[in-house]
């Protein structure tokens, strides 16, 4: 489909969707699966205990100044690393089908390279799986969510193009042997959080900010990382573990501002540049960075002197091996904004940078409910509508939802986390209704967690940590007892 047609259709399905649910079915489906979610850094503490070795977060949050907003860092955490069987009850109690944690890189792996294994950091997440095991929960495994060995930084990290031989000899180190009990596989979370906000931006460790060209380079490094894992494990452990490998993208939907042509175009690129450059060659039939975003980024590093596109060029081979790559997407999705073209704001990015490529303004919708701290806008029919449009661009993958869950400043009262989960999956039942194959949801997360830049002043957690106690104990929110009874029943309105 070109461009164009691509455009009408996502318009004539976004403006055929009312607000209000079509169905009255809120039922879900027989065989939707229910889990939360949580990462290492975020959860495990222990940063330095056992042989493991310091990641970039580790590295980034000892600054001074640091760059997290409270001075806070993972260091203890909720201190999961001790305290895991805490949380394998918690989600025993909640009736969970399954449970979405990571694994830390320089945890089981010290060096980054397989030259040292710390057994130690195997073992620990054995114990976790088995647990969770013995409990009927079943793993769903991310391989990487953002904490890189500190050693492979100095290396360059993901715009080093030898990465792809160290994630791929951790990710075989991993199905050598976690393989036989694990079943879902997430090779990496988010990458662009890790390439636009970690090398294009100062946002997130291990906060590189080479804007334009490192966020470019990560993006190829990632991609082709994912896809050399996938095929390892497709051709070497799929018949005998019987799993499956997915990857894990960050979403938010861009509306456009009017009904201007304009502004409808300028959302489109803002979904192609944010998330398209990663689903595109996995997902789509040409197994290739979007055509916009290519032209784009070409045009405008000429303009900018640049003698070739900073936007890597993927080779037939990289094309072929990309190109159908997961056997299912994972969705992080939170949130919405709306999206403009004003010639006037040009320069408002900096040049280069993703963003100046992209060319279009995303700004908040002041009415629309705001999180406390104001990074997130509860937007359903966002929800609904990136899940049509992943549907129709991408041939409709199976799809988990590996991420979704508001933020406030905690309580055990949390009636704006239950208003915004019931009618999230209010959307999501209606994008079920209207083919979209979604087969589980994932809350993010079990329990509070170090909120990368935000440190802890914003909680997600199903259930309370305290973390000024060293039991670091956790206490089910109101919220957990609502998903609690959802997941019993599979009915949204019990
Ligand atoms: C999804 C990210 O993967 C996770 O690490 C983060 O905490 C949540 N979004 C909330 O921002």
């Amino acid at each position: 489909m070109n461009n164009h047609a691509t455009l009408l259709c996502v318009v004539f399905l976004v403006t055929s969707h009312t607000v209000e649910s079509k169905s009255k079915t809120r039922k879900f489906p027989p065989d939707f699966i229910f889990g939360a979610s949580t990462s290492a850094y975020q959860v495990e503490g222990a940063w330095h205990e056992d042989g493991k070795a310091v990641s970039i977060w580790d590295v980034a949050c000892h600054k001074h100044p640091s760059p997290i907003k409270d001075d806070s860092t993972g260091d203890v955490s909720a201190d999961s690393y001790h305290k895991f069987h805490q949380d394998v009850r918690a989600a025993a109690d909640l009736g969970l089908d399954f449970y979405r944690f990571s694994i830390s890189w320089p945890r089981v792996l010290p060096n980054g390279f397989g030259d040292k294994i710390n057994q130690y950091g195997i073992d620990y997440y054995n114990d976790l799986i088995d647990d969770l095991l013995s409990k009927n929960i079943t793993p769903m495994v991310t391989i990487y969510h953002w904490d890189l060995p500190y050693n492979l930084q100095k290396l360059g990290g993901w715009t080093n193009p030898l990465i792809i031989e160290w994630y791929t000899d951790y990710a075989k180190f991993l199905f050598e042997r976690l393989g036989e009990k694990v079943r879902y596989w997430i090779t990496i979370n988010d990458p662009k959080e890790i390439c636009a906000k970690g090398y294009g931006s100062d946002t997130q460790a291990p906060f590189l900010n080479i804007t334009g060209v490192a966020e470019y380079l990560c993006a190829r490094n990632v991609l082709i990382a994912h896809a050399k894992a996938y095929h390892i494990y497709d051709e070497q452990y799929r018949k005998i573990q019987n799993g499956s490998v997915g990857i894990s993208l960050g979403f938010v939907w861009y509306e456009a501002a009017s009904d201007t042509s304009e502004d409808h175009q300028a959302a489109y690129d803002a979904r192609q540049f944010e998330w398209g450059l990663y689903a595109n060659p996995i997902f789509s039939k040409n197994g290739n960075f979007p055509e916009d975003v290519k032209k784009s980024v070409s045009v405008k590093s000429a303009e900018q002197g640049y003698p070739r596109s900073r936007l890597p060029v993927l080779s037939p081979k990289e094309i072929a091996m990309l190109k159908g790559s997961a056997d299912f997407l994972g969705v992080n999705a939170f949130t919405t904004k709306l999206t403009y073209r004003d010639a006037s704001l040009d320069g408002m990015y900096p040049t280069p940078s993703y963003m100046d490529d992209m060319g279009a303004v995303l700004v908040k919708d002041p009415s629309w409910t705001q999180s406390h701290s104001g990074w997130l806008q509860e937007v359903p029919w966002g929800f609904f509508k990136l899940f049509m449009e992943i549907k129709m661009l991408y041939d409709n993958p199976p799809v988990y939802i590996t991420a979704n869950g508001w933020p406030n400043d905690g309580g055990l009262l949390d009636e704006d986390r239950i208003r915004y989960m019931r009618n999230y999956l209010n959307a999501m039942l209606d994008a079920i209704n209207e083919g979209c194959d979604i087969r589980g949801y994932s809350m993010w997360s079990l329990i509070d967690t170090f909120e990368w830049r935000h440190g802890y002043l914003d909680k997600f957690g199903l259930y309370q940590v305290d973390f000024s106690n060293s039991e670091k104990t956790r206490t089910p929110r109101k919220s957990a007892f609502i998903y609690k009874q959802i997941i019993k029943s599979k009915v949204l309105d019990p």
